[in-house]
């Protein structure tokens, strides 16, 4: 570490495995000015790694891949280098990104690919590591080991989080071994809630698996509530939107509204932003990116 005198600007190569945790001030040998020492967590400062972002709710077809997809496409639109993960055997990730990968997820972890042959660039910026019939392997593997499987995919992942500002999560219906994997390994959860039906049952059940995985992980938190398919012709809709906004308050993101443009877009392999840029789909999900990242300014 580099320290210099503010007195007298010497500077001096210091280890700083050598000063003691406890000393505060160091005495500039030269002048005998006492200045105070850098905080060492700052001095030492260790990179700290991706956002980890699992989207998840244990109910399908509320707007969890079509999330996925376009807050990490749009991520990466605004600068940032973004791995998107699909944990579902359905694998449409690949799909909605128009790529066809030969491999994903699978057999990075499984160690049969290095990651670089595992990973497919999707977009600038933007990797995926597919999902697909594959990951019925990883869950075997997952059954086999005595102890630490829920730390699978952590182990895997932490090969290639470096290289990304935010790793992004999709996943499948319901509640199997890579789900318990996945909430082992995200700090943060995004959990789309479809304002059309009862979904509001789904979210109380989720919540409380949730819990049951944070009394093991502490470092884990429910942190965005997204509203989907809002529809403001049907009163129901902004009934359940007015609840979710009384008992989660700040968590709950500005809605996506219902857009057929969503729904048509995956077809075509491509994300919202490339086939209706002008669409509220678009602006709906500009708004979230804006949201997630903390920065306001993108794509004004
Ligand atoms: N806001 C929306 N408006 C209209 N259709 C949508 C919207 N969000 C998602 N869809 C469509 O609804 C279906 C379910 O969405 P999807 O993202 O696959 O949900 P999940 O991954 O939770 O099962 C898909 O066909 C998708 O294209
Ligand atoms: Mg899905």
């Amino acid at each position: 570490m580099k320290l210099v005198c503010p007195n007298c600007k010497k500077e001096y190569e210091v280890d700083e495995r050598r000063i003691p945790a406890t000393a505060k001030v160091a005495r500039c040998k030269f002048c005998d000015h006492r200045f105070p020492l850098p905080r060492r967590d700052e001095a030492a400062a260790v990179p700290a790694g991706p956002r980890r972002i699992g989207v998840m709710l244990s109910k399908g077809g509320v707007g969890k891949t079509t999330t996925s997809v376009n807050l990490a496409a749009g991520l990466a639109c605004g600068g940032y280098r973004v791995l998107l993960v699909d944990t579902d055997t359905q694998g449409q990730d690949s799909f909605a990104l128009g790529v066809k990968p030969q491999a994903g997820l699978t057999e990075m972890i499984m160690g049969e690919l290095a990651p670089e042959e595992a990973m497919i660039r999707a977009r600038e910026r933007l990797w995926l590591l597919a999902g697909g019939k594959a990951l019925a392997g990883l869950k075997r593997l997952i059954d086999r080991k005595d102890f630490g499987g829920e730390l699978t995919l952590a182990e895997g992942l932490a090969k290639v989080e470096q290289r990304f500002d935010f790793v992004i999560i999709d996943t499948s219906p319901g509640w199997d071994p890579i789900t318990v994997n996945v909430l082992f390994y995200v700090k943060e959860v995004l959990t789309p809630v479809s304002l059309e039906a009862m979904s509001l049952q789904g979210l109380v059940e989720f919540l409380k698996s949730l819990a049951s995985i944070q009394r093991y992980r502490k470092d884990i938190r429910l942190r965005y509530i997204l509203p989907t398919f809002l529809d403001r012709r049907v009163a129901r809709s902004e009934e359940i939107l007015a609840k979710l906004r009384k008992l989660y308050s700040d968590k709950v993101c500005t809605p996506i509204r219902y857009n057929v443009r969503l729904s048509e877009a995956p077809a075509h392999g491509q994300t919202i932003y490339e086939y209706a840029p002008g669409s509220n789909g678009a602006q709906d999900y500009r708004e979230l990116v804006r949201k997630v990242s903390g920065n306001d300014k993108l794509f004004r």
